[in-house]
């Protein structure tokens, strides 16, 4: 008897279940995973559901636009892809295919330092809004060297993330001894590293490699100086306190991601969208705010825009797209988004971007 067809995914938690089924254990988890008891992980999206939409009605939403600017350039709604790990866990094609599905929507791409494919090979995909994900390495060279190999790439920023001096302790991966498989390369970082370790590095722990890797003294006065290397605008992907973000701001960045990195770094640490209210009180719209974690609605994207950002950027999700089905999995994982999005606009009686106020999100007393 033929068994009958499994529906499609119809919502980026169903990707998630689809993904699970064809994904390895161990990368199923390293995907999937968060630090110590995953509170804040699911934290992150439990706190979006706590949130109510109080829609106007009697508006006009014939005609809807979803489009709006991240640092004055285009983008065809206001989602980006947030910088992940190691794309050809998922799919062959890895971080092209990841690439190429942005391009496809008119969306932004940040690409992790942590890619299986050279970020040279990913500029090749085509013009498409790019930025490049990096950490700030011991070595300087390093660091200085992946920031020119952006810039001569085309990467229009560079987001650096300042949630990781250390990678938290995920349980799940100890307990699976995560490591890369043989066949797959951190590769931009390749010809940095001497031969043994070039061999060594996939093999070894995540964790181990990060440690040896990363500088743990990093502080503000060394954000000045990424800022001073390049011509680029530095965004740091990580903030969670008000004041951090105000010093941000007063040391000159454009753009900030408030990001507790997925849940993967400190447990415990509260749900992005919570801690959304008081940054933008403290950003004063002096720079653009960015959000990441545990978005997985178009209703999210509308909370998270009426309590301040200006886009929120997705992980796991676009993960679970490329593990079901490569490019076009992403794309599909992008469309439903933007669909829910589209659809939760025309409820709220909202027909852009710009419309979107903060009397629309209210948390109920
Ligand atoms: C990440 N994240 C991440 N962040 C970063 O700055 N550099 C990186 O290389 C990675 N790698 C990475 C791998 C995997 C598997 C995950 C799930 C996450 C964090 C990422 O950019 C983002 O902050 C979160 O994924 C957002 O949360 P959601 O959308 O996954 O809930
Ligand atoms: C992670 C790192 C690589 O979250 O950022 O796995």
């Amino acid at each position: 008897m033929t068994q009958p067809a499994k529906p499609e995914p119809v919502n980026l938690s169903d990707f998630e279940a689809a993904a699970r089924e064809r994904l390895s254990p161990t990368a199923y988890d390293y995907y999937a995973s968060g630090a110590g008891d995953e509170i804040t992980l699911r934290e992150n999206h439990a706190a979006f559901d706590r949130i109510q939409l109080l829609p106007r009605v009697l508006v006009d939403v014939s005609h809807r636009d979803l489009s709006t600017t991240v640092l004055s350039r285009p983008t065809a709604m206001p989602v980006m892809i947030a910088p992940t790990a190691f794309h050809r866990l998922a799919c062959p094609e890895g971080e092209l295919a990841t690439a190429r599905a942005a391009a496809e929507m008119g969306i932004v791409m940040v690409l992790s330092t942590l890619s299986n494919v050279p970020l040279e090979e990913v500029a090749q995909v085509g013009p498409s809004p790019r930025w490049f994900q990096l950490y700030i390495y011991r070595d300087r060279g390093v660091t200085r060297s992946l920031v020119e190999r952006a810039e001569a790439s085309g990467y229009q920023a560079l987001c650096v993330t300042v949630d990781a001096p250390l990678l938290g302790r995920r349980e799940r991966d100890v307990r699976n001894r995560f490591s890369l498989p043989p066949d797959l390369a951190v590769a931009n970082l390749l010809h940095y590293l001497p031969k043994e370790s070039q061999a060594e590095a996939p093999q070894s722990a995540l964790n181990a490699y990060f440690a040896r890797l990363m500088d743990q003294s990093v502080t503000w006065d060394d954000l000045d100086w990424l800022r001073g290397i390049t011509s680029l605008p530095v965004v740091p992907k990580g903030i969670h306190h008000p004041e951090d973000a105000r010093l941000a701001v007063e040391h000159g960045v454009p753009a900030i991601v408030v990001s507790n990195h997925g849940g993967r770094q400190l447990d415990t640490a509260p749900a992005t969208i919570d801690l959304l209210p008081a940054i933008a009180d403290a950003v004063q719209g002096r720079a653009e705010i960015l959000l990441d974690g545990g978005v997985r609605r178009g209703t999210d994207v509308i909370k998270a825009l009426a309590l301040g950002a200006r886009a929120v950027l997705i992980g796991r999700p676009v993960l679970w797209g490329l593990a079901v089905d490569g490019q076009r999995g992403a794309e599909r994982v992008l469309r439903l988004l933007q669909k829910e999005i589209d659809l939760a606009m025309a409820l709220c009686g909202l027909t852009k971007v710009s419309d979107i106020t903060s009397d629309l999100a209210r948390w109920p007393h």
